[in-house]
């Protein structure tokens, strides 16, 4: 006999937000969860993901060719999200499987088994839960762990000796960018927003310097920690940043463009840096890129991955938030910058009106 189907609780856009994100932007609201079709999971969500990129997703129109802007009072269908197995109505997935899969902001997920989610990242996948917590999988032996690896190896276009700047470098991404380029033996810079987490990157990621980029004008402050100059930066900020990196990049420097988290929630196109002309006279390489068009690199990046953090030659943190309804807060603090690491959101197991099937609690660390 089959289980019941649960009662489920999804979080929905109600607004889009003008300027800061805010609770009152979104709503919870309760859903009846049928059973799984042919080719079916149904997935008790127990992480999801909260992410810079989803602040572009928020409003009208999202940038063109990136992934569609969430449509009001739906479903925010493409986060990344870690879940166990409940039903599954698809070859190769049972019951008590740990997975991977794009459908977040929601404690149950019906998930179509080989249907391509998140440019191929988010499609559901079985992940190793002896390997890590179920929750480094939406970290570094996931899709910020691609986006770093990828980007950093694979885009930036690394030499031996390059000094490297990352910015945004306490957040998901830029500490995993940070401690590979260290492991490539690179001098690396990092930036952030606190003092503390200018500690934090120095002290426990081992960078070689780091500056807290509201602590006075950023080519100063860049200047400072690299005083002749950078040959690579791996932006997640865009705006100022960028044009900061322009000034202080050697010839024939790179630039692998990850994100722009500083433009954002702007209401206007912002302007971009003043300096381009800087491209043509050093001869630099500018390089956008999405963690999708690496999917290739994932067995390598999980493996070697999972390596260093099983030798602590990758340290991670999690800012972690208790609660479904949480997760836009937790997507506004991201916003503000008040997240160090990964910021997840831990999924409660609320009692459901019914729900036959023993679920399993997150697996332990193994090692
Ligand atoms: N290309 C891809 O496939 C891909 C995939 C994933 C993520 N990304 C990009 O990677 C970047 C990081 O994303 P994430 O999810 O890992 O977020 P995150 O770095 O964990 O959090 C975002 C951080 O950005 C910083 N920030 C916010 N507003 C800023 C501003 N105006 N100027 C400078 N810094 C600001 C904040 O830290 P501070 O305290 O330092 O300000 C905040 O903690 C984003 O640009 C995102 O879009 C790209």
């Amino acid at each position: 006999m089959r289980c019941v189907a649960p009662t489920g609780r999804v979080v929905q856009p109600v607004s889009y937000p003008r300027g800061e994100v805010r609770a009152s932007d979104f709503r919870v609201v309760t859903v009846e969860v049928r059973p799984p079709g042919p080719g079916e999971v149904l997935v008790r969500n127990t992480w999801t993901s909260v992410d810079a990129a989803l602040r572009l997703r928020l409003r009208e129109r999202a940038p063109k060719g990136y992934f569609p802007a969430f449509l009001l009072e739906e479903p925010m269908d493409g986060i990344m999200t870690v879940g166990e197995v409940v039903e599954s109505r698809a070859d190769g997935f049972a019951p008590g499987d740990t997975v991977w899969h794009a459908s977040g902001w929601r404690d149950y997920a019906l998930v179509k088994a080989g249907t391509p989610a998140l440019g191929g990242v988010g499609t559901l996948t079985k992940v190793d839960a002896r390997l890590a917590p179920p929750q480094a999988h939406l970290g570094p032996l996931g899709a910020n762990g691609l986006t770093a690896y990828a980007g950093l190896f694979h885009v930036a276009g690394l030499r031996e000796g390059d000094v490297v700047w990352v910015s945004a470098a306490a957040g998901a991404v830029g500490s995993l960018v940070a401690q590979l380029a260290k492991i490539g033996g690179h001098r690396v810079i990092g930036s952030a927003g606190s003092d503390d987490k200018v500690r934090h990157l120095v002290a426990d990621l081992g960078v070689d310097a780091a500056f807290n980029y509201k602590n006075g004008p950023l080519p100063d402050l860049l200047r400072e920690a690299a005083p002749d100059g950078i040959d690579v930066y791996f932006d997640n900020v865009g705006g100022d940043h960028l044009e900061a990196a322009l000034g202080a990049l050697r010839r024939a420097g790179r630039v692998a463009i990850c994100g722009m988290i500083s433009e954002y929630g702007a209401q206007e196109p912002p302007p971009g840096p003043g300096n381009l002309m800087l491209a043509v006279t050093k001869g630099l390489t500018i390089r956008g890129f999405r963690a999708g068009e690496h999917t290739d690199l994932l067995p390598e990046m999980r493996r070697r991955m999972g390596a260093w953090l099983h030798e602590g030659r990758i340290r991670h943190r999690e800012s972690v938030v208790d609660g479904l309804a949480q997760a836009p807060a937790a997507l506004a603090a991201l916003l503000r910058g008040e997240n160090t690491g990964k910021t997840l959101v831990r999924i409660e197991d609320v009692p459901h009106r019914e729900r036959q099937l023993p679920i399993r609690p997150p697996a332990a660390l193994l090692n």
